[in-house]
């Protein structure tokens, strides 16, 4: 049990001895039970799983107080959480020094190679186009933009980690892509978040996916392994073409201890894990968004019609330019909030937040959903209004009540890089095309389901190229 007193733990359900709180908390509607939760117990609430202590954070002020003041405290992610890494390489599981080394040098690539030099928004845009080119070739008719916008997010990394694109229905990106869905979108069977996967592997018929996740990884990372042989074959240690030419020289500098091949191909697949169906999901939930109010397509394309013109390729400067556009970007992510719980980060030294302790060896969730639906802070919370994240003037403001790509020393890595792609995707789409519900009088609902992320069901809709 915790070594701080009973009175000063955050309260919660007590649940039962051993199994905790499994069966006195719905974890197949996490969302609707934490929401439920903190009305009873406040923003900081807790219960046990087994052996352990979760704490969930709820709304902006104590996620960010508990993730930005706190940075050391909460910095590791909890052990066993997700797919099996038992050698903590990469950067989504990993801890400690490993993290602290690939997070570094990433974000420096990110910088070098992306920003700096905007190659990341040259390799954006060019996806953007084979994107828009596809959704011409439908001319107009229903079709389910998955696997089209699949493609072109996954080559936006591939290109960068990878330097490899790929064409449009290269079978074994396509045969990747789904084994990654499988990793982060199957509904969260949560269990696996909260016990030993070593454990969960030996219940027969694996209800848990464990098996089923492990061995969609393992086939995304032979297909990466592939590439990255080939890769290796041109390298050359006097010239930097990309991420991992940076990388081999700096295992040729600094070793292979921390910088070995195994991380570098977890850094890879973490980076195509947690870039592709996040970003592509996001884009759906849009584009889904958009059917159900036309007027508010109408407006952006007025907007971006007035200021950057029917032909011009929309590009990352014109965003101070398209306000309304943003807002209806920041809107979506908070009504449909791409990762309600975040990631669960491992509680390192003992945390105090307003008269209640975290103690040490808890796993905190940040709640990101509660911060997004907060009815102190949106007072229709549910409803879809653009005006949320506009002043008087139509400017953008208080982008910072949302917090989507969370916060604190693990905060997203890919942000900008993410609402790069939302923007340039987003403008380009409603600049070029209306997008239109395949039956008008039957809207596909805006509703999904609560998986590793929030995904939207399958839908049709028809892009009809704008004369
Ligand atoms: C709309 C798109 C995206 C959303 C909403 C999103 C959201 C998040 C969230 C909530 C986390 C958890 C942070 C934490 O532990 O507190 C995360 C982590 C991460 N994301 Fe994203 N993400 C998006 C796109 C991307 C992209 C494009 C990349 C590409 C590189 C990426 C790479 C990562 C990585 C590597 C981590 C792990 C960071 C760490 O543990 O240090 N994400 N993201």
């Amino acid at each position: 049990m915790d070594n701080v007193s009973e009175k000063r733990i955050p309260p919660g359900p007590k649940g039962w001895p051993i199994i905790g709180a499994i069966g006195s908390i719905d974890f197949s509607n996490m969302a609707d039970a934490f929401f439920a939760l903190r009305k009873k117990y406040g923003d900081v609430f807790s219960f046990c799983v087994l052996h352990k202590r979760i704490v969930v954070v709820c709304g902006g002020k104590a996620i960010r107080e508990v993730l930005n003041k706190h940075l050391d405290a909460v910095s590791y992610r909890a052990d066993g959480f997700a797919v099996d890494n038992k050698n903590g390489y990469g950067i989504i599981d990993s801890s400690g020094e490993y993290h602290k080394a690939m997070r570094e040098f990433t974000t420096k690539s990110f910088r070098d190679f992306g920003f700096e030099k905007k190659g990341l928004e040259v390799i954006v845009k060019e996806q953007t186009v084979s994107f828009l080119e596809r959704l011409r070739e439908k001319q107009g008719r229903p079709f389910n933009v998955h696997d089209d916008l699949v493609v072109s997010i996954s080559n936006v990394i591939c290109s960068f980690s990878l330097a490899q694109k790929f064409p449009n229905k290269d079978a074994a990106l396509l045969t990747a892509i789904k084994e990654n869905d499988t990793v982060v979108s199957d509904p969260f069977r949560f269990l696996p978040v909260f016990v030993p996967e070593r454990l969960l592997k030996l219940v027969p018929g694996d209800p848990f996916g464990v098996w089923i996740r492990e061995k969609s990884t393992n086939n995304v990372i032979r297909f990466m392994q592939e590439h990255l042989e080939e890769h290796k074959k041109t390298y050359d240690p006097s010239y930097e073409r990309d991420f991992i030419d940076a990388y081999l020289n700096m295992q040729n500098e600094k070793g292979n201890r921390v910088f070995s091949d195994e991380n570098l191909l977890r850094t890879i697949y973490d980076m195509f894990l947690a870039g592709t169906e996040t970003s592509v999901s996001t884009i759906k939930w849009i584009i889904l968004t958009l059917l159900h109010h036309p007027d508010v397509q109408t407006k952006m394309r007025e907007e971006i019609e007035s200021k950057i013109g029917r032909t011009q390729m929309p590009t990352i400067d014109h965003k101070p330019l398209l306000p309304y556009c943003e807002a209806v970007i920041l809107e979506v992510q908070r009504t449909r909030n791409l990762s309600p719980f975040s990631l669960p980060r491992l509680v390192t030294s003992e945390i105090e937040y307003e008269g209640v302790v975290i103690p040490k060896d808890s796993i905190v969730f940040p709640f990101l959903h509660s911060a997004a639906l907060d009815d102190k802070v949106f007072p229709n919370p549910e409803k879809f209004d653009p005006n949320n994240f506009l002043d008087e003037r139509g400017q953008v403001t208080g982008q910072n009540r949302i917090i989507p790509f969370s916060t604190g020393k693990r905060v997203c890595i890919g942000e900008a890089l993410a609402r790069m792609e939302l923007f340039l995707f987003t403008v380009s789409m409603v600049q070029n095309f209306k997008l239109l519900p395949e039956d008008p009088n039957n809207l596909p609902p805006l509703e999904g389901v609560i998986g590793g992320v929030y995904v939207p069901h399958p839908y049709k809709f028809r892009a009809v190229v704008i004369e």
